[in-house]
């Protein structure tokens, strides 16, 4: 099965992101993957999201789709519930675009099943020795930076991180649960794994920000249930290396300010993750 894999298109971020996604588009039709799968930062506003989904309505393959913090981002209304997003106004416009929305419901194709969850964070990730409260990550502001998930995104039934944390590794593990069958692909958001970091101890107030990359409590759950993929987004910046069995990719496209060059016709070959699983 020919699998089509990325993350952090961030549409309506930049035209030349915009571009990248149109070429997307024009590869997968010449390319033909019987799956696509996009793990989240697609786009901010729903007009913008709707639109990006809509350019593949002649892509005749299985569209999968897993949300990111910045599709749950509310600007406009900067009280709204995140679940509004994330539990109806998402879902809708993917089935409308013919696209299927993995925390939803997971996909069973062929002898695989796909689940998808976006994760949270729960300052897990950072290095054991770095110098902060957890009173500090739940300012999500330090030395005047800010993490803009606070401004934008709030899940008005949890009280903080931890329980937002929970919530998703509560469905992740009840879709784990009902997989039948013995391989399975995860796509989330957030990353999970200590690996992909190189935290160096030497700018705190960069690595601060570090507390919002993921958590690690879902590695152990995944590996209990013997996941052969896991697919993420959020960090920009490829990865894709096999820890415990289980091959963790990321492959963002990410802001233009990241690209190797200044090109979306030779960022688009780097922005794919092409796999045979
Ligand atoms: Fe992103
Ligand atoms: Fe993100």
């Amino acid at each position: 099965m020919k699998v089509f894999a990325s993350s952090d298109i961030h549409f309506d971020h930049n035209p030349a992101n915009q571009k990248v996604w149109e070429l997307l588009h024009k590869k997968c039709l010449t390319q033909k993957p019987e799956v696509l799968i996009i793990c989240g930062d697609l786009a901010e506003s729903l007009s913008a999201f709707d639109q990006s989904l809509s350019l593949f309505k002649d892509l005749n393959c299985h569209k999968l789709f897993v949300p990111g913090n910045h599709d749950l981002w509310n600007r406009v209304d900067t009280k709204s519930n995140a679940t509004q997003k994330l539990e109806v106004d998402l879902p809708k416009i993917c089935n409308n675009n013919n696209w299927h929305y993995l925390p939803s419901n997971p996909l069973q194709i062929e002898n695989w099943t796909f689940v998808g969850s976006p994760f949270w964070y729960d300052y897990s990730l950072m290095p054991k020795d770095h110098p902060f409260s957890v009173e500090d990550f739940q300012k999500k502001s330090y030395q005047g930076r800010t993490w803009q998930d606070s401004n934008f995104v709030r899940f008005t039934q949890f009280k903080d991180d931890f329980e937002v944390c929970k919530h998703f590794y509560n469905q992740l593990k009840s879709d784990l649960k009902l997989a039948k069958t013995k391989q399975i692909f995860c796509a989330s958001h957030f990353p999970c794994h200590h690996e992909i970091f190189n935290f160096t101890g030497k700018n705190w107030p960069l690595e601060y920000f570090g507390a919002y990359m993921g958590s690690n409590r879902y590695q152990e759950l995944l590996e209990q249930y013997k996941v052969s993929i896991l697919l993420s987004g959020h960090v920009h910046r490829k990865f894709d290396e096999t820890i415990n069995d289980m091959r963790v990719i990321l492959n963002p496209l990410g802001y233009l300010g990241e690209w190797k060059s200044n090109d979306p016709h030779s960022e688009i070959d780097f922005a794919i993750k092409q796999l045979i699983i």
